[in-house]
């Protein structure tokens, strides 16, 4: 599920291209895999309204989310997956509004608020994809900790939770025709590197990106 609010860079920046797409669902479908790509671009939603409908007593499904607009059917699709594999942008350090949104509809209704369990009875494991300018260092001083708290709410889908790290991502294609000095577009351009093993990665269906990334990173740093 890309999680990024426009459409062609995004596809560009998180690596993902509508070819690169299919080759990892065919790398999915090849171990027996099914799976779906959603653009929550394309999707009009809203974030929790704090209906509570989902904690009244009795109710027949103890995780589902009452309140209906696009995302409904997505929650469902995604309460009975094995795995979510899912991009957040990163907007003023945070996961952007919209990424909010849809964390807040697919976590509350299965966070128990008896006790702060979950009252979720599946099991999907959860990869994020952190886009970002910041670089890796950065990540790691500014970001990583507070990073950990703003997904935490995902535990409540009781998988294994992982946050992968994009960064230095390319805002846009050309910085030359731009006001975004702070840039260095040599710095920049080092990402396009970055960005074909991630496609790699994602093709084959491998997730393990940071060490991929860190890699090619100190490879960066020894030929300088
Ligand atoms: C409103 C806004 C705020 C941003 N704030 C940050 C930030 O605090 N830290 C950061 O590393 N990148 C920040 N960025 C850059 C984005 O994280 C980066 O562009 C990333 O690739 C997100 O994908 P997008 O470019 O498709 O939006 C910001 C971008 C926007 C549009």
């Amino acid at each position: 599920m890309s999680g990024i609010r426009r459409k062609r860079e995004t596809v560009d920046t998180f690596g993902i291209e509508q070819d690169d797409e299919k080759e990892a669902q065919k790398g999915a479908e090849s171990i027996g895999d099914e799976n779906e790509y959603i653009d929550m671009y394309d999707l009009n939603y809203n974030g929790c309204r704090s209906c509570m409908a989902c904690k009244r007593k009795g109710i027949e499904e103890p995780c589902k989310c009452y309140w209906k607009d696009g995302l409904s059917p997505i929650l469902e699709k995604i309460w009975k997956a094995d795995r979510l594999i899912t991009g957040a942008p990163i907007y003023y350090s945070q996961p952007s509004g919209g990424f909010r949104s849809f964390l807040e509809r697919i976590t509350f209704p299965a966070m128990s608020y008896n006790d702060y369990s979950s009252v979720f009875k599946g099991k999907v494991d959860v990869d994020v994809f952190l886009t970002m300018n910041t670089p890796l260092n950065g990540y790691d001083q500014m970001y990583k900790a507070k990073m950990d708290e703003y997904f935490g709410p995902f535990r409540f889908l009781n998988g294994n939770v992982r946050l992968i790290p994009v960064c230095d991502t390319l805002q846009v294609k050309d910085y030359s025709k731009y006001e975004m000095g702070s840039f260095s577009d040599e710095h920049k351009k080092a990402f396009q590197k970055r960005h074909s093993m991630i496609r790699t990665s994602l093709k084959s269906w491998n997730l393990p990106l940071r060490s991929v990334i860190e890699r090619h990173e100190d490879e960066e740093k020894r030929s300088k």
